[in-house]
């Protein structure tokens, strides 16, 4: 328990609000397997479907992945088809069971910037999940200079740019404060994710492949964040 900064009142700060996840390593995964990139994917695709079935006994409001990136357009040609073609058949194959778990979806990023196909999905995903109470964030063509310059745009464009001003033009504008923010595989870099957000976020870097990662693993995780003292500057 402690007091959370300029509110004054006291809330509980041992409990994570908003996980944040840099879901990396598919590609290595398959590598040691002596296996294609695109079965790490797969992989991967089926260790978001474990995590967000688990996502209601977290207790989270909100948990945000970061799927794509405005530099993963670097990749093959073959690799990002896959990558595409793996996020058309999440949306068709899980959407009713979001819809069912109460998930709401939320994208950030230029995601509008895709395939007029799977924007096409991914609106019609947003709105039939409107409803939902406990929101799944995903990042889709994603960097956070370009979000921050967009916010940035956006708050000179209606008057003055603050930080308060840029924060509420940001494509996380509408989501709790980021309080956790998780790596997989071993990197100990952002590589251009929640820059902004990230400010006074708790950081946890882990070894595990992405493919290997469990419900457990996002326990434990909240587990060590539980334990941290956080002071944003104060003592
Ligand atoms: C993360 O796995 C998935 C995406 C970036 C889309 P990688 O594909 O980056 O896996 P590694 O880093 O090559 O192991
Ligand atoms: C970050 O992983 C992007 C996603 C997980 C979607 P990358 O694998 O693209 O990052 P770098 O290239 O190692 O920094
Ligand atoms: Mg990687």
């Amino acid at each position: 328990m402690g007091d959370s900064p300029g509110t004054g009142t006291v809330i509980d700060t041992s409990r994570a609000r908003h996980v944040a996840i840099i879901m990396d390593g598919n590609g290595r995964w398959a590598k040691k397997r002596a296996l294609p990139r695109a079965v790490g994917h797969q992989r991967g695709v089926e260790a978001v479907r474990r995590l967000v079935r688990g996502l209601e006994g977290t207790g989270l409001e909100c948990l945000t992945l970061y799927a794509f990136s405005s530099e993963n357009w670097k990749r093959s040609e073959d690799e990002v088809d896959d990558l595409m073609n793996l996020m058309r058949k999440f949306i068709r194959s899980d959407l009713a069971e979001f819809i069912a778990n109460d998930v709401k979806l939320k994208i950030i990023g230029d995601w509008r910037g895709l395939a007029p196909d799977i924007v096409a999905m991914l609106e019609d995903a947003l709105a039939q999940t409107a409803k939902g109470s406990r929101t799944l964030a995903v990042a889709l063509n994603y960097g956070a200079q370009n979000e921050i310059a967009r916010a940035a745009a956006q708050a000179a464009q209606q008057g003055e740019i603050t930080t308060e001003t840029i924060t509420a033009h940001l494509d996380t504008r509408d989501l709790p404060p980021l309080d956790l923010l998780i790596r997989t595989s071993g990197e100990i870099r952002l590589s251009n994710f929640l820059l902004w957000q990230a400010a006074y976020a708790e950081m946890l870097f882990v070894d595990t492949l992405w493919p290997d990662f469990k419900p457990e693993d996002l326990v434990q995780a909240l587990d060590d964040f539980a334990r941290r003292e956080r002071r944003y500057g104060g003592r």
